[in-house]
């Protein structure tokens, strides 16, 4: 009771919307926390926050992972990366190694390709350069990697047309891509594919208050459209940890979800219209700006998460919540899983229309970020607490808002669901909390080798996965569980010091069989890329899978656009 008493005094003196702190890029990381429980003056500044932008300066060639020293890729180059069979094992580590077979019917880049392209895009849009390509050839994850000799950065559709109708004529295989932080190593090339850079493509065109529509090219960075919209009084419906780098042209493709789905929910309802390019180079326009639409096939569907195999997106109009003046976090322990649970049903039912996120993460989440990330603090005592929770509130009435939210953890506090909790007081303190969940990903990948896995699961059922993992894998493996759980999206993580075959053989197929068997998804958000490509059939029906191949094979009968992802290699054919 005093706690949230005490909380209460304190929240009166918050005026500012944590909105801005949240998504501001330079803010500190100061945590200064009100009384009792909540004394906690961290009073500490670490860096500014921008720590997705850092792995575009990454340098593969003097930071390579030390994880990678087993791979059976050759070591030297990326160029010797395919053997004479055109064979190679792909994965660096996390999944079990695939065998990829180079498509025969691709044929490779000579000299005529280049000086076709430098004459449609100019010499300085035509990458050659190793350091650049050797970037672009690896994921986020660095787990992936391809060994492209070319990168190409087209600044409008009609490029993106003559680049495509060339190289199906051709039959130059070619991977879009966007911010590059796709986790599924969907945006990097499996051999030689030309890469197709979408980051030029970054213009606004026009944006609508009255109806709060935005029409902007396909390679502006998440987080720049969240700035120009903020200025505008208004937000974008989705977030997510990579905003920094990544692309409203590659959220779209990967239909990505992220931490306000649990309130906006998927961009297959926010995206009104988008612009594509078929791999044959036609533009289909169906950039239209409409609530309401009936007339025929809604084919703008198509590209919302087919992550560039069907076609490359050039131009996205979205629909854009207005910004509300009052946000509310708290980060919340609880005692058990079911705890979470009850909770979550408890704030569907009691904060209802000002829900905005409800995260959980588990100890061994936190552990994690505060273990890996400078400046990372737990805002609560250090205690026995297996679970936490991050519920944000967005509304517009600021009495009202806090009020709502101070009963219900207050309630929630005496009938046992919460057992400590925080309030943030300013937007320092938000940004704090957002931190420990946002950093997830990054702490995972300081600490070793990560096997990752998206899973969309009954809520009742999801942590018993991440339970009987942890019972497989024994003292071998750290498990972390965290996600959005007010989505049903699990994000289980294996993390060990280094990649072993031994380990991935008793999480896979286990994890896919155990999906499959309660009727979950394999990929909630991050979309199946080549990791999931041959694993579709646990979540989607073989009649479902060869519809899928058949549009793939009309739309894009060569095959050329990304080759190898999304869907069984087995159905895919090459003219
Ligand atoms: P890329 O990684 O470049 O590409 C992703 C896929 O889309 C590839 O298959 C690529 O070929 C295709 N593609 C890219 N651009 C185009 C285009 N213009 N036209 C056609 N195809 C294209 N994902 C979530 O869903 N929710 C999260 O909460 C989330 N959090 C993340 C946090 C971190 C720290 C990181 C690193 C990633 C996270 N992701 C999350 C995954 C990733 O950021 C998203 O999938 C994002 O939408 C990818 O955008 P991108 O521009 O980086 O695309
Ligand atoms: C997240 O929710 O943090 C992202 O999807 C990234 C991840 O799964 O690690
Ligand atoms: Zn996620």
């Amino acid at each position: 009771m005093e706690k949230w008493r005490n909380t209460h005094r304190l929240l009166r003196q918050s005026t500012k919307s944590l909105f801005d702190r949240r998504s501001h890029p330079n803010f500190q990381n100061s945590i200064h926390l009100s009384d009792s429980r909540f004394t906690h003056n961290f009073g500490r500044t670490c860096k500014p926050f921008r720590p997705y932008l850092e792995h575009q300066k990454w340098n593969p060639k003097t930071c390579f992972h030390p994880l990678r020293d087993h791979l059976e890729y050759p070591k030297t180059s990326m160029g010797a990366c395919i053997g004479k069979s055109g064979k190679i094992q792909c994965r660096f580590f996390g999944s079990v190694a695939t065998k990829t077979q180079r498509h025969p019917s691709f044929s490779s880049l000579n000299a005529d390709d280049i000086s076709y392209f430098k004459e449609i895009l100019g010499e300085k849009n035509v990458i050659q350069d190793e350091e650049r390509l050797s970037t672009a050839n690896t994921d986020w994850m660095r787990k992936y990697k391809g060994s492209s000799k070319l990168l190409l950065q087209p600044r409008r559709a009609d490029e993106v047309s003559q680049i495509l109708k060339y190289c199906d004529s051709r039959c130059l295989a070619v991977v879009p891509q966007g911010g590059n932080t796709g986790l599924v190593g969907g945006s990097v090339p499996v051999f030689d594919e030309v890469i197709i850079n979408t980051g030029s493509m970054n213009n606004i065109i026009s944006f609508d208050k009255v109806n709060g529509i935005l029409v902007c090219e396909a390679g502006c960075i998440l987080e720049n459209l969240a700035s120009f919209l903020d200025n505008q009084g208004f937000i974008m419906p989705l977030d997510l940890g990579a905003k920094g780098s990544c692309q409203i042209g590659g959220n779209v493709s990967t239909n990505a979800g992220g931490l306000r789905f649990v309130r906006y929910g998927s961009l297959h309802g926010n995206v009104l219209g988008l612009e594509a390019v078929l791999a044959n180079g036609t533009v289909l326009d169906m950039l239209g700006t409409l609530r309401k639409d009936n007339t025929g096939y809604d084919l703008k569907h198509l590209f919302i998460g087919s992550e560039g195999s069907l076609g490359i997106v050039t131009k996205v109009s979205i629909l854009t919540p207005p910004k509300l003046s009052s946000v509310n976090i708290a980060f919340l322990a609880c005692k058990d899983y079911l705890s979470c649970q009850n909770l979550l049903m408890e704030a569907k039912r009691k904060l209802g229309e000002v829900l905005s996120a409800f995260e959980f993460l588990d100890k061994e989440s936190v552990d994690m970020v505060l273990n890996h990330l400078e400046g990372v603090r737990n805002p609560l005592p250090p205690s026995m607490h297996n679970f936490y929770v991050l519920i944000e509130t967005t509304g517009s009435d600021e009495s009202y808002d806090k009020e709502k939210l101070e009963a219900f953890l207050l309630r929630s506090m005496e009938g046992g669901l919460i057992s400590d909790g925080v309030l943030a007081q300013d937007i320092n303190q938000a940004s704090a909390f957002w931190r420990i969940r946002e950093g997830v990903a990054e702490a995972l990948m300081k600490a070793g080798a990560v096997y990752k896995y998206d899973l969309s699961l009954p809520v009742e059922k999801m942590y018993n996965l991440v339970e009987e993992i942890r019972t497989r894998l024994g003292q071998s493996a750290e498990v972390v569980g965290y996600g959005h759980l007010g989505d049903g999206n699990l994000h289980l993580n294996i993390s060990t010091p280094q990649y072993d075959d031994n380990i991935l053989a008793q999480i896979e197929p286990f994890v896919y069989e155990w999906t499959s068997k309660h009727r979950g998804s394999i990929s909630a958000e991050h979309g199946l890329g080549l990791m999931k490509a041959n694993k579709i059939h646990y979540s989607k029906s073989a009649e479902t899978v060869q519809v899928m191949a058949s549009i793939k094979k009309l739309l894009d009968p060569n095959g050329i656009l990304n080759p190898y992802k999304v869907l069984p290699h087995s159905l895919l054919s090459y003219n």
